[in-house]
């Protein structure tokens, strides 16, 4: 079975539905629950979770923008849900089903060589230490290990914290590329993007690392 139809059938999407399936975080009571992106079955909790957590840390990503829930809800039941190289687990508390954080798949290669770790983010406010870490490396052990994908890469701003908890996780910088603001109607920065606008580029004080995974 190819890794994509893998990741539709967690996600309820799928020919066959394997979205009750989760993967344990070993010796935490915590695991990895796929995220439904079937329009009938999305969790509202999630939703809310996911929303929150994307403006609380707005700085941490490429694109800026409002997250409302019905923007959440509909990114799930259409991008998310449509992109078979993208797979999206919350992490929750096996016992208690209280939410953590989530930590994603995404920008997969056609062939299953290559995949990065995407939307690494800790909701809860109160941390667990090393609970992320134990969670994401899961998540590249089964990715890795069980799906067969040879290769896992994280991109992230130069200037975020997270550079450091993906080196303990186990991740390098291999190159660091220039980032590129784009910048709205009113002058408000829209996105950070790693191609050149054709006329106007104006060059980010935040470059892009690309980190890769040895194990
Ligand atoms: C990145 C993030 C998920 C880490 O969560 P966490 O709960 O701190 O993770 P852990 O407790 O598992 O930390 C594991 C290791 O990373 C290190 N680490 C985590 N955040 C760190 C930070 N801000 N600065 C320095 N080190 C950090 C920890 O010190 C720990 O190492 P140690 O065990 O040697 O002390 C969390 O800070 C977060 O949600 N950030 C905002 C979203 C984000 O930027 N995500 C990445 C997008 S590319």
């Amino acid at each position: 079975m190819k890794y994509q139809d893998i990741f539709q059938a967690l996600k309820g999407v799928g020919d066959i539905d394997l979205s009750s399936l989760v993967l344990p975080v070993a010796e935490t009571g915590f695991a990895l629950y796929p995220i439904n992106c079937n329009p009938g079955c999305v969790d509202k909790v999630v939703v809310s979770m996911l929303t929150e957590a994307r403006n609380r840390n707005r700085d941490s990503f490429l694109t800026y923008f409002e997250a409302t829930p019905e923007r959440t809800f509909q990114w799930i039941v259409s991008s998310v849900a449509k992109d078979s190289t993208r797979i999206l687990f919350a992490l929750r508390d096996i016992g208690t089903k209280e939410l953590y954080g989530y930590m994603g798949l995404a920008y997969g290669d056609a062939r299953g060589t290559r995949i990065e770790g995407d939307a690494i983010v800790r909701f809860s406010d109160t941390g667990r230490p090393g609970l992320m870490r134990a969670a994401f490396l899961s998540l590249v052990e089964w990715v890795m290990v069980d799906i067969g994908i040879k290769e896992v890469w994280v991109r992230v701003r130069s200037s975020n914290p997270a550079v450091t908890f993906y080196n303990q996780c186990g991740f390098s910088v291999e190159f660091d590329a220039p980032l590129y603001e784009v910048n709205g109607s009113r002058g408000e920065l829209e996105e950070l993007s790693e191609t050149p606008l054709k006329d106007h580029a104006i060059v980010s004080a935040d470059s892009l690392f690309h980190m890769k995974y040895h194990c």
